[in-house]
């Protein structure tokens, strides 16, 4: 048998884009692919890209550069982009860096085996379509290989929201669920082979209304299915919008024992006016009253949140109204950006802030989250939190993993094992993670 041809994926971007690596990888798997850590003995190269901000776009570029050295002592090296940046621009791709062999976009990525052999013909294979077939339909069936604790799960894709910067509205597509059985076969499969956590994911998770029994399914009533498998011991989802937090979500917050008490809950801003602007439909106002709703389900819960500093028009009052809302909701985790214009959306035709103000906004935004997120951390000390082990520590004997709020948590026990879950007691909050010995 010849030697598998070897392919090195890069991913950038959010978690939708980590599974859709794995399962790119997978898809290439089936025409005699295996995976490498390193681009110097690949045959095909896999960028699997992020359009959201300009920076990210840009850094695929300069990345595809430095493969020109390879491809010159390879010839036959395989390059593709895959991803948000591969919808988005498409040919333009190719035009831009002619390197490229392969373009492919999220939602067509189970056709790469046939893009792979159009490129091995010496063709530029290029497939950006929406198609009407199910890719998960045609990748339905996963390796059985062993694999870690914890595991990414889609579940939706797609936005309808069309926040007035976004991309992901026509990088991605409509908003579309897939069937509640698909997914529950999926996890169980998941679990059979070794994972104890899945994260749910959809770029707007919690709009997710799949196919099921008895008409279409909430998130809430997926959650409820998944925490009836055995083997299973923790779900949690990603991302949320403030106004798909329904009722049944709320309280399966509250009561749901396999949901964890951490939850992702972007606002981007806490000023009326931009929030209009952006196009979020709610105010300040309603995302405090429903942080309030949410805490009062389970009044433990970790919340994380995105803001974006210096979209068009803001004010030093309309920023101070960002932080005004920070303060009240005191965020145990969160992700700031300096707004970036993205063309072809509709606050790209807005007059922009000043960049050297934009840029103090974003410093005194990260300040004070990086003040909420220590204070969040410190309080676990003397606490005891179940931690879910994934990982060896760089120390001997020493194991990390994460609480059910997500912290890190180092501990040196040589009885522990990766997958195993742990009652810890946590004694010490570092720069970036906890530490613990075991409770009792
Ligand atoms: N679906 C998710 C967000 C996906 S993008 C949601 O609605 O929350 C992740 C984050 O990137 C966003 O929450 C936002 O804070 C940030 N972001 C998106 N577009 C941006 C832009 N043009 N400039 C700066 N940040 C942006
Ligand atoms: Fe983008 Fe808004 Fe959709 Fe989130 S909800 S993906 S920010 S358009
Ligand atoms: Fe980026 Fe696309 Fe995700 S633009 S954030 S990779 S949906």
């Amino acid at each position: 048998m010849a030697d598998p041809k070897k392919l090195y994926i890069k991913t950038y971007g959010c978690q939708m884009n980590v599974y859709d690596s794995e399962r790119m990888a997978e898809a290439l798997g089936g025409a005699g692919y295996v995976e490498t850590q390193s681009p110097d003995d690949a045959d095909m190269i896999l960028l699997n890209t992020c359009h959201i901000r300009e920076k990210a776009a840009e850094k695929v570029y300069s990345e595809l550069g430095r493969f020109k050295g390879l491809k010159a002592e390879k010839p036959d090296l395989k390059i593709g982009v895959a991803g948000c940046v591969a919808q988005a621009e498409g040919e333009e791709i190719m035009r831009r860096q002619p390197l490229v062999d392969l373009v492919v976009g999220p939602q067509s990525y189970h056709r790469l085996p046939e893009l792979e052999a159009r490129a091995q013909g010496g063709e530029k294979a290029l497939d950006t379509d929406f198609p009407v077939d199910d890719k998960f339909d045609t990748l339905r069936h996963r390796p059985k290989a062993k694999r870690g604790p914890t595991a990414f799960l889609t579940v939706q894709e797609g936005c309808d929201k069309f926040c007035a910067f976004c991309v992901v509205p026509y990088t991605r597509g409509a908003e579309v669920s897939r069937p509640a059985a698909r997914i529950i076969e999926e996890a169980q499969d998941l679990v059979e082979r070794g994972v104890r956590e899945i994260t749910l994911l959809g770029q707007n998770v919690n709009a997710y209304h799949g196919a099921g029994e008895g008409g279409d399914w909430s998130l809430a009533r997926l959650i409820w299915a998944l925490n009836e498998i055995d083997g299973l011991e923790r779900i949690r989802f990603t991302t949320s919008h403030p106004n798909d937090m329904s009722d049944d979500l709320i309280e399966a917050h509250g009561t749901c024992e396999k949901l964890m008490p951490y939850l992702h809950l972007p606002v981007q801003s806490g000023s009326d006016k931009i929030l209009k602007r952006m196009n979020r439909a709610h105010t300040a106002e309603s995302y405090i009253r429903l942080i309030e709703r949410i805490r009062d389900a389970r009044p433990d819960i970790l919340l994380s949140g995105d803001f974006i500093v210096g979209f068009p028009e803001e004010t030093e009052e309309d920023f101070q109204a960002t932080m005004q809302l920070i303060r009240e909701v005191r965020y145990g985790y969160a992700y700031s950006f300096k707004y970036s214009t993205r063309p072809g959306t509709p606050a790209a035709e807005r007059p922009l802030v000043d960049d050297a103000e934009a840029s103090d906004r974003l410093y005194r935004l990260q300040a004070l989250i990086t003040e909420q997120q220590r204070a969040a951390q410190d309080a676990m000390v003397g606490r005891t939190v179940k931690v879910l082990f994934e990982k060896p520590g760089r120390l001997p004997g020493q194991m990390v993993g994460k609480s059910d709020y997500l912290h890190a948590v180092h501990v040196a026990d040589p009885a522990l094992s990766v997958g195993d879950i742990a009652e810890i007691e946590i004694i010490e909050s570092g720069a970036n993670s906890l530490s613990g010995r075991r409770a009792g």
